[in-house]
């Protein structure tokens, strides 16, 4: 088993079939020695430290359906809301005083935000914080929308492709939402220059082990500049109310192997990896990930913003959670850096 760990850390070809018996078959001694071997990798690459994001949620509305989502177009139960362009920027500001350097805009699909106002988000953010990078999170659009607000000065794109296997992919979402357009969308993204995010959550329904494999098949090829990983955590308000949540235990793991695939990677330690477990971070900083990200939307707001129920929200301000942070890190030998944290590949 560890001979496979050493494999991936050397950078030597491995196929499906081996990956899934390691997933299948591995132990406890096994699964700390792949931390370990993570979080060397990560420390070869990046050092020992850990990089800062601020997050913006500045809208829940979303006229997608995805079974999982708290924010689904059909969740009457959702208390819809929308950040003005004024609100954003005062989460901005607060965030520039507090060290961050990276501002992740996320938002549902909300159709309010036409593309000639995310430029204009994007363009008057850019020109008062320069030497910040801009992180888009808000869904798919067309190659032409991308390239507008890339050129506005978008720096960053999240899109997860949330399962890699189109049965699975049809199982998670209506039809009108295909695999297809994501992995197209996430291909565009590549091309027209962004750093991109790709990922998928981690025992969400119908998945089997063999779907995880083809995600990680799918990330290394796709070779995104970060993953976003997090358990899957059923909302009430949604189809899937009654599925079991994803495990830390496999989401750890997870973060490993995708560390170890994809060394440059920028993983985070999600906000869901830390909502099913109070020390959900700290394990996935152990498990390789080097990337936090601090909620920087208005407090009032924070709740609403509801993927999933159980949401660790943290009632600090951005810059206390920060400091929280620092200590709680430099516990486990890590440092935070204020900086705006590119890929490697971008130096
Ligand atoms: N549990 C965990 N993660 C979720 N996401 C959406 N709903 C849930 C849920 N119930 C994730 C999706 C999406 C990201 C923004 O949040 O992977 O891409």
């Amino acid at each position: 088993m560890k001979q496979f760990v050493d494999k991936l850390f050397n950078n030597q070809e491995f196929n499906k079939k081996e990956l899934l018996e390691f997933i299948n078959k591995i132990d406890e001694e096994t699964k700390d020695y792949l931390f370990e071997q993570a979080c060397k990798k990560r420390d070869e690459v990046y050092g020992r430290v850990v990089f800062f994001r601020g997050l913006i949620e500045f809208t829940n509305y979303c006229k997608s359906n995805c079974y999982y989502c708290g924010i689904r177009r059909s969740n009457n139960n959702a208390d819809r809301y929308r950040l003005s362009l004024n609100e954003l920027l005062k989460c901005c500001d607060y965030g520039y005083k507090a060290g961050f350097r990276t501002f992740v805009l996320q938002g549902g699909e909300d159709a309010y935000f036409t593309d000639n106002k995310i430029k204009e988000i994007v363009s008057v953010i850019k020109d008062k914080y320069p030497e910040c990078a801009i992180t888009l999170s808000i869904g798919e659009k067309s190659y032409e929308s991308y390239k507008m607000f890339f050129d506005a000065g978008a720096d960053r794109f999240l899109l997860r492709h949330e399962t890699a296997q189109a049965a699975h992919y049809k199982k998670l979402h209506p039809s009108e939402q295909t695999l297809e357009n994501r992995k197209k969308c996430l291909y565009n993204l590549k091309e027209i220059g962004y750093q991109v995010g790709a990922g998928f959550m981690v025992g969400s329904p119908y998945q089997k082990l063999e779907n995880m494999v083809e995600d990680l098949m799918f990330l290394k090829e796709l070779s995104p500049h970060m993953v976003g990983l997090g358990p899957f955590i059923p909302h009430v308000d949604t189809p899937f109310k009654d599925m079991k949540a994803g495990s830390v235990d496999m989401t750890l793991i997870m973060l490993a192997l995708v560390r170890l695939i994809l060394p440059e990677v920028l993983l985070p330690a999600t906000t869901a990896l830390n909502s099913i477990h109070e020390k959900g971070r700290e394990l996935g900083l152990k498990a390789g990930a080097n990337v936090i990200m601090p909620n920087l939307s208005p407090k009032e707001v924070r709740e609403k913003y509801t993927l999933y129920n159980n949401k660790n929200i943290s009632g600090l301000e951005a810059a206390e959670y920060k400091e929280a942070i620092t200590k709680e890190i430099a516990k486990i030998g890590l440092k935070l850096v204020v900086d705006r944290g590119d890929h490697v590949s971008m130096k």
